[in-house]
């Protein structure tokens, strides 16, 4: 051999020698996991991260079949699966599944695992193992299924809470509902049971002159039967007795027409606070009857309520609201505006306007401070407990005016200037 190709061979050894050393350290320093085995499964490789991996050396490894290695022998299912798989890719498949080891540690170690064939000539001539840790991501991937699994258990926990709840609130609306509406009637028939010593009173007068009348014409015929049976009746007796007669029969009939006339003023103001019908009605006469349900109560102030409304105005509408409106708020003037012995001016005036009816109620009383104006109308709002107020009358007529009748309410009211509610009602 020359010296030059003696020379030649040096070199091309040396370059060998360093491309395997290069070749080597990308091999060990890769932090993925690879190796070489026969087609038959034999390690003939291994790379440091794959021995650190589990703790042993290469002569633990070399030389042995694949799955008896301390990466695979954990699992007999694993070292199974790689049996099968070494078979197909020593037949030119390519190979790649999710396993697990054990590192040196005892800690488990998801892989992503891949064989591979090398093929020269058509022939498998070695495998390649290759394995890249996917642990963090593995574990990533499990805590996010995990708390997305709790957050679904948490969701369809407080779906059944609220569920719960909304249950439990709906039930207490419908109990308040029906409590309201307990009430409404109670006011409803508290306003009839108001009216009742009206009636009583009003009705004492006329039916007392007719007994009077009638026990007195009584007397007259018992004295002009005695007369005749005593065969001392005169001719002039006999006409004086049917003068007396007929005028006691007159003031009977008089008074009794005005009783019959008034129980069925009462009677209609009655029905109509309880049936809320509609109906026609003169709107001056309807609320004077409402006036009259409540004179006895006027009477004992020193209040005067004066009236202003076209004689002939008639509407179809619901009468028992306009006397509960009228019977409140006047109530609440004689109740709050004034004191005993104050004397002061109470008026309601009607006005048609077009399509409206506007209802000014006003009172010269005390007027309503500032603070409590705003609060007049909330259900229970009241500075008259101790005087037996529930607190429920305005309320109750916002809600008959806004609500059923669809008008409009408002109060004005200045300190002893007196209160002005405005009302006005489609028609
Ligand atoms: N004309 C008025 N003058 C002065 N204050 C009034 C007048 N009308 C109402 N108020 C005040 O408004 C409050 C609420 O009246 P509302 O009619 O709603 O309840 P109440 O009269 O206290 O009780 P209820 O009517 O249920 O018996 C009264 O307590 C009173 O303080
Ligand atoms: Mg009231």
């Amino acid at each position: 051999m020359s010296i030059e190709s003696s020379e030649q061979i040096n070199n091309l050894t040396t370059q060998l020698r360093d491309s395997k050393t290069r070749f080597r350290a990308i091999f060990d320093q890769t932090y993925q996991f690879i190796g070489l085995l026969t087609p038959e499964g034999i390690v003939i490789e291994a790379n440091r991260s794959s021995l650190t991996l589990t703790g042993v050396e290469e002569k633990d490894v070399l030389g042995k079949y694949f799955w008896d290695t301390p990466w695979w022998t954990h699992s007999k299912i694993e070292q199974d699966r790689l049996k099968d798989a070494v078979k197909r890719v020593a037949s030119g498949e390519f190979v790649r599944f999710q396993t697990s080891h054990t590192d040196s540690e005892g800690q488990i170690h998801y892989i992503d695992f891949s064989l591979k064939p090398v093929i020269e000539n058509n022939k498998v001539t070695m495998l390649i193992p290759e394995g890249r840790d996917i642990t963090d991501k593995v574990e990533a991937q499990n805590a996010l299924t995990q708390l997305t699994e709790q957050l679904e258990e948490k969701v369809a926990e407080r779906t059944t809470e609220l569920s719960i709840k909304n249950n439990e609130l709906t039930i207490a609306m419908q109990r308040i509902e029906s409590a309201m509406q307990q009430l409404v009637m109670a006011e409803n028939l508290a306003s009839l049971g108001a009216l009742v010593p009206g009636i009583t009173h009003e009705m004492s007068t006329p039916l007392g002159i007719s007994v009077t009348s009638i026990s007195h014409a009584e007397q007259l015929t018992q004295e002009l039967a005695r007369q005749y049976h005593e065969k001392n009746l005169s001719k002039n007796k006999m006409l004086t007795y049917l003068d007396d007669m007929d005028e006691s029969i007159k003031i009977a009939s008089t008074s009794l027409s005005r009783a019959v006339d008034l129980i069925n003023s009462f009677k209609q103001v009655a029905i109509d606070q309880a049936s809320e019908q509609k109906r026609q009605f003169v709107v001056k006469n309807y609320i004077e009857e409402t006036l009259l349900s409540l004179h006895n109560h006027i009477k004992q102030t020193n209040l005067s309520v004066q009236l202003d409304c076209d004689e002939a105005l008639s509407i179809e509408s619901y009468p028992g609201m306009y006397s509960q409106i009228i019977t409140n708020l006047l109530m609440n003037s004689l109740i709050y505006a004034y004191d005993k012995e104050d004397e002061g001016k109470i008026k309601i005036q009607v006005t048609k306007k077009n399509k409206t009816l506007e209802l000014i109620f006003s009172d010269d009383g005390k007027g309503i401070p500032d603070n409590n104006l705003s609060k007049i109308f909330t259900p229970f709002f009241s500075t008259g407990k101790e005087k037996g107020g529930s607190g429920l009358g305005l309320s109750i007529i916002h809600n008959i005016v806004t609500e059923k009748m669809h008008g409009h309410i408002e109060c004005k009211s200045q300190i002893r200037k007196g209160t002005q509610f405005t009302i006005t009602l489609p028609i």
